[in-house]
């Protein structure tokens, strides 16, 4: 594994691998058992241009436990601006160039994360992942994708989670829903595109559910999913029906993003979103479903997103999932590090 960009870069059983090397270091942690220092000597940066709570501590924490250190850097904050167009004259807000802030991090890490939601302007922009892609151009060393337009750390954390619950790492013939649900804010479409990316390669019967066409995923995480359902025996299909979608659920994993069409016009796709409030997910919901269990990558809105019955729910496995961020991206960090 030369970079963590997005799961779909790995094989099967790099993903398997990972997935039970994370299992491992959650295992060790409850029993007390001290992690093997695999990174002893050794330091990542993480490099964020949004904030975050969970991403960041995991991160810090996991490189601690596995005896390296982590260097947290927030550019236009507390490191320098940085412009990542290559030909360009430097006349800007930006005070140093991608092409030397990754060689010289290089110079002092072994690995680095990158946080860098879109900006969005523009989807045909956005969905290139500049950022991500200009650090592991430049990157002398592993880059890893801690959220752009995907987010695979989550991705592994939410298949543990499920595979925990369900006390099996073959997650085939689950009835797995994505729904979308409203927020006040068109958000970003990482993490969607990441549940529906694991949720097909992990084999399972998946529907998209969201309000209309407009709300369907970018077609390279649409067409990742359909190659992945070819070659793992699921199913995907899209639905825009909530009671035939919570049918029979196994899985509901939430979550809001933004209209791609609608795109850098946030207050043009308002009223529209505004006419889905109902898709929360709540108990009358998720008493459709085959008992299912219920989870979001947080942060959630409570009562927007879903109710505080379903988030306190013995069936809520967010917590979990949020705590299998840190196992799985020291399984990550192990990984690049060239152990585990
Ligand atoms: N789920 C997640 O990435 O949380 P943070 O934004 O708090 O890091």
């Amino acid at each position: 594994m030369k970079h963590f960009l997005n799961t779909q870069d790995l094989t099967r059983a790099e993903l398997d691998a990972l997935l039970a090397a994370a299992a491992r270091y959650k295992r060790d942690r409850r029993a007390g058992i001290a992690d093997d220092p695999v990174l002893r000597g050794k330091s990542i940066a993480l490099v964020f241009f949004n904030p975050s709570l969970r991403t960041r501590t995991s991160f810090e924490l996991g490189a601690f436990q596995l005896g390296g250190h982590a260097v947290v850097l927030q550019p236009g904050k507390d490191a320098w601006p940085i412009e990542f167009e290559l030909g360009t004259v430097m006349d800007g807000e930006a005070e140093e160039h991608i092409a030397e802030v990754a060689r010289v991090l290089g110079r002092y890490v072994d690995m680095i994360g990158v946080r860098a939601f879109p900006k969005f302007r523009d989807w045909s922009e956005d969905r290139q992942d500049k950022v991500l892609r200009a650090f592991a151009q430049h990157s002398p060393v592993p880059v890893v994708n801690m959220e752009t337009i995907t987010h695979p750390c989550q991705e592994l954390a939410h298949a543990q989670a499920l595979q925990e619950h369900f006390g099996t790492s073959d997650l085939r013939g689950k009835k797995y829903v994505l729904t979308w649900t409203y927020h006040p804010k068109a958000l970003n479409t990482a993490v969607a595109n990441s549940a529906l990316t694991i949720a097909t390669r992990l084999g399972m019967d998946v529907t998209l559910l969201c309000p209309t066409p407009d709300y369907v995923l970018d077609e390279r995480y649409m067409g990742w999913a359909a190659q992945n359902v070819a070659e793992s025996g699921g199913s995907l299909q899209v639905s825009h029906d909530i009671e035939s979608a919570y049918a029979g659920a196994d899985i509901v994993y939430a979550k809001s993003w933004g209209a791609l069409p609608y795109f850098g016009s946030g207050a043009a796709e308002k009223p529209i979103r505004e006419r889905y409030r109902h898709f929360i997910v709540d108990e009358a919901k998720m008493a459709l479903t085959n008992g299912a269990v219920f989870s979001h990558c947080l942060p959630l809105r409570r009562n927007v997103k879903a109710t505080d019955a379903v988030m306190d729910s013995p069936s809520c496995i967010a917590i979990d999932e949020a705590e299998n961020r840190l196992h799985a991206q020291k399984a990550v960090m192990a990984a690049l590090a060239g152990r585990r």
